[in-house]
């Protein structure tokens, strides 16, 4: 058999590579590079080396119904999946270590199985009598959980066959290991054999599968990205170590509508669900004050209203500091240099510093004219008005872009007491009255309408 000619991998993104880098050139990861042999392949494997059997093909349409999804309990989690657990779907619940991922997974447990359903519990990092203990201080001792500690593949997969719960969890998928596999637990060739193995089994059995899976910084350890790609769903869960918010943010849904998030709060006694993040995130807000601005976002099918918070300060360094937390921090050095170039608003010679209330991360484009507001204000220590809310996409030209949902945001700030919208001028709305709306066309309109300077 010819050598096989692919012998590196990525631990973050699973991408083979020819020779080692100290770069991955698909995702980017730094000294995530490692040497793995790869999965042999065995004589007469080759295509066409058997004739294959015809596969049955049908048709699209079907008389059956949806299956009926479990739900938790948790509404913040079946929120987020879309509308409950899909039976047979196989789910990763990504985030890094000490985030809350096993916590929230055994409340989980515990509310599906207090609900009537039969719920595995597999930890392979805990041993049972500390994930009791723990069940105990959440006051979950009475759920009806069965508990396994194992982190060998084969004996999970037969333990699972047997017993044919509804649900069962893995606690974490970096800790199995499988004996067909000549690799170490953790590296990429075991998460995605265990994965593999663990997918296929909820598919056949109709069983749902949640895989907890760590977010990596050693590269010797695969990250959850590795099996992105295998299964239905993936959530993250994130947040600020500092922060006691964390929030569960679906990338990727077979099942439902993708970027949903669902915000918990982390007390003493587990985590606690949110309904009404805005209200959490803006709680924080005193006096209105230079730098603050109130975006009217939208996280999935939700809005949600967040303050972007920025301070500028003049800078000793040569090159100026740009730190920038809950945000994306090339959309903040472009519309820093769109208020350069279109404004005449230099920030050359001054540190700047950007964050998001409440540990909160906004992806949307719409923030743009929130974060740029926040600029202004700090940089003319001015404040904006207390009772306005904005959105709004910035262009290179300066423009203000339409965004989507308009009506659903003004709703949203105006049931928590904000009486006015700064937005782009070409936004259409219909309906969503009661709010004083100051419709902008441009960034320097905004300047001169808000700083009363051009
Ligand atoms: P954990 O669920 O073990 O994190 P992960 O599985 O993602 O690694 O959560 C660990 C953190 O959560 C730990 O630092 C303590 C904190 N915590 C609380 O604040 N309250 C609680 O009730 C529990 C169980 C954990
Ligand atoms: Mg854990």
């Amino acid at each position: 058999m010819a050598k096989p000619s692919i012998a590196f991998t990525c631990t973050e993104c699973g991408t083979a590579h020819k020779k080692w880098a100290g770069r991955c050139d698909s995702c980017g990861a730094w000294n995530s590079i490692i040497e793995e042999a790869p999965l042999s392949q065995g004589p007469g494997r080759g295509l066409g080396a058997a004739k294959g059997r015809a596969v049955p093909l049908s048709g699209l349409s079907t008389k059956d119904a949806p299956p009926p999804r479990g739900h938790s309990g948790l509404a913040e989690l079946d929120r987020v999946l879309g509308g409950g657990l899909v039976p047979g779907s196989a789910v990763l619940v990504g985030g890094d270590p000490g985030i809350g991922k096993s916590t929230l997974l055994l409340q989980a447990a515990a509310a599906f199985a207090r609900g009537g359903q039969n719920a595995i519990y597999i930890s392979g990092e805990e041993a049972s009598a500390q994930v009791r203990m723990r069940a105990q201080r959440l006051g979950l001792a009475d759920a009806p959980v069965r508990l396994g500690a194992e982190t060998n593949l084969r004996d999970i997969l037969t333990t699972l066959d047997q017993e044919r719960p509804d649900l069962a969890i893995i606690d974490s998928v970096q800790t199995l290991w499988s004996d067909t596999v000549e690799a170490a637990p953790g590296s990429v060739a075991q998460v995605r054999a265990a994965a593999h193995e663990l997918v296929t089994f909820a598919k056949r059995r109709g069983v749902a599968v949640i895989l907890v899976g760590h977010v990596t910084k050693d590269g010797q350890i695969a990250g959850p990205r590795v099996v992105e790609h295998m299964v239905d769903t993936v959530l993250y869960f994130e947040g600020e170590r500092g922060h006691q918010f964390r929030i569960l943010r679906s990338v990727k849904n077979r099942f439902g509508p993708a970027d949903e998030i669902g915000v918990f709060e982390m007390t003493g006694g587990g985590l606690a669900e949110v309904a009404n993040p805005s209200a959490l995130f803006l709680s924080e807000r005193g006096q209105p004050s230079p730098g603050s601005a109130v975006f009217a976002g939208i996280e999935g099918t939700r809005p949600v209203l967040t303050e972007v918070q920025a301070l500028v300060a003049p800078s000793t360094l040569a090159s100026p500091r740009r730190t920038v937390v809950g945000l994306d921090s090339g959309r903040v050095s472009t519309i820093l240099a769109v208020l350069e170039a279109r404004c005449g608003i230099p920030f050359a010679g001054l540190d700047v510093f950007l964050n998001v209330a409440g540990g909160m991360r906004v992806q949307e484009p719409a923030a743009d004219l929130a974060i740029a507001a926040a600029l202004l204000s700090a940089r003319e220590d001015n404040a904006l008005p207390a009772e306005a809310v904005l959105f709004g996409e910035i262009s290179l030209s300066g423009a203000l872009r339409p965004v989507a949902q308009a009506e659903n945001r003004l709703k949203e700030a105006q049931k928590l007491g904000f009486s006015q919208a700064i937005l782009p001028d070409g936004q259409k709305i219909e309906g969503a009255g009661g709010m004083t709306r100051r419709q902008i066309a441009d960034l320097t309109g905004f300047v001169g309408e808000i700083f009363g300077a051009g």
